[in-house]
């Protein structure tokens, strides 16, 4: 598919009609109160994040010579981080914004949906681009909604659940892990760039370019919350000589002792864990997740492997069909969401490897720079991605909360080594 059908306005208007629907259905279980609240300073209020999703169309999109904005104002409130095109509201006070209100947000989403349908025809290919750009952000910022309003309610006391009623949970064994092999050698990574390209990628995820790898192995499946409760009761998180130094210090100040919403047990009790489903016994065959950098890290040395590069990981994940438990993409099929990661069937596809894609985001050992050749593209949108290129770690291959049809094998999330409030865990490695 070349992108002149990739990008043809008719194609183009049925992903916007979707994408935009499931964002709104993301948000539908949610009260006014709920979706105004601001946990933490990397967490967005709900209603902010159905602003900043359209004020993305109405600046990239919309905005030209003789435009008049939606509303005066509402472009400080919901930039996000693009200086380039204006200054903005302090992030951590985002949840300070009582107004504009719920109903008021959906009234310029509305507005907004309205001048792009309506632009789309005649909309020339560099802006229909940033059309589909636009739907890739908002996709992103669907998982956050899911990931911000886990962080909101899990700070009340009461635990409320995300939605009702909560699905039920299917505990199921994980499959023995095995090692699957890889001779490494010169590989190629990363997609051709180019408005030619046959699929949508960001521009963090090229140019193609070549790496020499190292013999090396891939554990079968993600680590499990099993595994993860034996490095905990082997006193993982009072070991120093696991821990890089950083890591180190941010347990002992923030007092970590467990991954993020495990809820210590009552004595002779079971360990629970706070879920979109609200609280619920810790399935230990499921994956670990919402856990930092460094405590991925020192798991890995506990165990006497390591993490994946990034290269090492898509060497493999590369030819995959991208499948596994993500996010629902219409909003019908939201109520079959798992919201959670899930144990790992029995019988791995043919490739030997379960879980590459979806139930959590896998933290590699690759910081997040830029690929060999990478620029960013020109105007204010080179502020996306590039500049974040400092102090964080890749992630690979969605959870979930991602989007089905959002990640890909070269995709290439990021974070910073000590955030632990995205679906984030991980999947050991060797070199052989
Ligand atoms: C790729 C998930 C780190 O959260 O800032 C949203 C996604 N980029 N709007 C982020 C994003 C612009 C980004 N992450
Ligand atoms: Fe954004």
């Amino acid at each position: 598919m070349s992108s002149t059908i990739r990008l043809d306005p008719t194609r183009l208007a049925s992903a916007y009609a979707q994408v935009r629907s499931l964002t709104e259905a993301l948000a539908a279980p949610l009260g006014p109160e709920d979706q105004c609240v601001q946990s933490m300073p990397d967490t967005s209020p709900t209603k902010w994040h159905l602003a900043h999703t359209s004020w993305f169309f109405e600046t990239f999109v919309l905005d030209g010579p003789g435009y008049v904005r939606y509303r005066e104002g509402w472009d400080f409130l919901f930039n996000s981080y693009y200086q380039t095109v204006g200054t903005m509201h302090a992030r951590p006070r985002r949840g300070l914004l009582s107004r504009p209100t719920v109903p008021e947000i959906l009234a310029y989403r509305r507005a907004v949906d309205a001048r792009v349908v309506a632009a789309l025809p005649s909309l020339p290919a560099d802006k229909r681009a940033l059309v589909e750009l636009g739907l890739h952000h908002e996709q992103q910022h669907q998982e956050l909604i899911l990931t911000d309003i886990k962080h909101v309610l899990s700070c009340n006391p009461l635990a409320p659940a995300y939605r009702d009623p909560g699905r039920e949970a299917h505990p199921a064994e994980a499959p023995a892990l095995r090692w699957v092999e890889d001779p490494g050698g010169l590989v190629e990574l990363g997609r051709d760039q180019g408005a030619s390209a046959d699929a949508f990628g960001f521009d963090n995820e090229g140019p193609r370019h070549k790496r020499w790898l190292e013999p090396f192995a891939l554990a079968s499946r993600l680590v499990t919350c099993a595994e993860y409760l034996a490095f905990m009761n082997d006193d993982g998180y009072a070991r120093p000589e696991l821990w890089l130094s950083e890591g180190w210090d941010v347990i002992l100040r923030e007092g970590w002792r467990a991954p993020s919403y495990w809820r210590p047990p009552e004595p002779g009790e079971a360990w629970t864990v706070f879920t979109l489903d609200g609280v619920r016994e810790l399935d230990l065959a499921a994956p670990v997740c919402h856990l930092s950098y460094y405590e991925a890290d020192a798991f890995a040395r506990w165990s006497g492997a390591r993490l994946p590069s990034e290269a090492e990981w898509e060497q493999v994940a590369g030819e995959l069909e991208v499948a596994g438990n993500l996010l629902p993409t219409s909003p019908k099929a939201l109520a079959r969401a798992s919201l959670h990661p899930e144990a790992a069937r029995a019988s791995a596809d043919s490739s030997g490897l379960a879980q590459l894609f979806g139930d959590v985001w896998e933290w590699t050992a690759s910081p997040y720079s830029p690929y060999p050749g990478y620029r960013p593209p020109p105007g204010a949108v080179g502020e996306y991605n590039g500049k974040f290129m400092c102090n964080q770690m890749v992630l690979r291959g969605g959870s979930c909360a991602t989007p089905a049809n959002h990640v890909r094998p070269g995709y290439r999330n990021f974070f910073a080594a000590p955030s632990r409030w995205q679906f984030s865990g991980l999947r050991l490695a060797k070199d052989l």
